[in-house]
């Protein structure tokens, strides 16, 4: 058995993070229990617990809030992973962190891999690029693993619901106008939880430094938000219109990248398995999945 610190434990990462540990009895903790950006909460909390690993799902994910809330934005995505970099590392514990797709500007039309230069466009990005690189500056033993559009339903439900639930929620009581010219790579939080889980369970017993660094990790392919809408529609059996709309239609404050697609060239060389296609991961997630590969579902 590991001992396993979780932050953000309740969120839709951290609930499939929790739940797929669950036979390491990890320390999971949310908001109530330890304020991330506390500095004094946070070293007195590692400290107690003196983890083996801490995983830190918390983050401050409101990507157009960030656009005017700057300070709250650079503390949870930012201060806050230095802190618990920091405190990982006075423990002598491996520090796996998360980052976004929107690190990078999106002006191209390849996926993007781990050497590539990011370039974020708004608040939210660039409060996680430097989260990042306070991280590594922190503590040479983390993962960095940068994720994109995750679904899953968090143990406390979240002020905001997943945006497949929304689509489902919406749909049939209003016209659904949804965005078809950003292409992004939707993420089932269970398949990041898993492979989450495998490579760092695979640290704990290699300490190989190949498994360390920066990851980009998402279910494959891509699509637009348009096209994850209708997927999610037709695999719920729900028949209502939905009209594709550009990002100057929506209208929303923050910016954000055309194309944001993810190459998983770090996975692909440790010769880890490629997470499945994003269609199967929201069949999975409609049907109430909980998780593959080893009996969770
Ligand atoms: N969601 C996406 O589409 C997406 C895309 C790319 C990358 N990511 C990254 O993936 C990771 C997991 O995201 P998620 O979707 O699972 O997030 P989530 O559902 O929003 O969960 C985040 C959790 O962290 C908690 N939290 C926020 N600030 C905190 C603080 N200062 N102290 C303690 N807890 C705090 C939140 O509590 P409250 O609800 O009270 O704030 C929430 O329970 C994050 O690093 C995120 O940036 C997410």
């Amino acid at each position: 058995m590991a001992r396993i610190l979780i932050l953000g434990a309740r969120g839709q990462l951290g609930t499939s993070l929790a739940r797929r540990l669950a036979e390491h009895s990890p320390t999971a903790l949310d908001r109530d229990e330890l304020d991330v950006g506390d500095p004094q909460a946070v070293d007195r909390q590692l400290g107690r617990i003196r983890p083996e690993i801490v995983l830190n799902a918390a983050a401050f994910n409101d990507v157009d809030g960030a656009e005017t809330r700057i300070d709250e934005a650079f503390r949870g995505n930012a201060v806050a992973p230095w802190l618990l970099a920091r405190a990982s590392r006075a423990c002598g514990a491996l520090f796996v962190h998360f980052s976004t797709d929107y690190v990078f500007r999106g002006d191209r039309r390849a996926p993007y891999g781990e050497d590539d230069a990011p370039a974020p466009l708004g608040v939210y990005g660039a409060s996680k690029l430097a989260g990042e690189r306070l991280v590594a500056a922190a503590n040479p033993v983390h993962m960095l693993i940068r994720t994109a559009a995750v679904f899953g339903r968090a143990a406390r439900p979240p002020k905001r619901r997943s945006f497949i639930d929304t689509m489902v929620a919406l749909a049939g009581s209003r016209p659904l106008r949804v965005v078809d010219d950003q292409r992004v790579s939707p993420t089932w939080a269970e398949d990041l939880a898993a492979k989450t889980v495998e490579l760092a369970l695979r640290w704990r017993v290699s300490q190989s430094a190949d498994l360390l660094g920066l990851f980009h990790v998402t279910n494959s392919g891509s699509c637009t938000w348009y096209e994850l809408a209708r997927e999610a529609l037709r695999r719920s059996g729900i028949d209502a219109a939905i009209e594709p709309i550009t990002t100057a239609a929506y209208g929303a404050r923050a910016p954000r990248p055309a194309y944001s697609v993810l190459a998983h060239r770090r996975l692909e060389r440790l010769g880890l398995d490629d997470l499945p296609p994003w269609q199967e991961a929201v069949g999975a997630y409609l049907r109430g999945e909980r998780g593959r590969e080893d009996g969770l579902g």
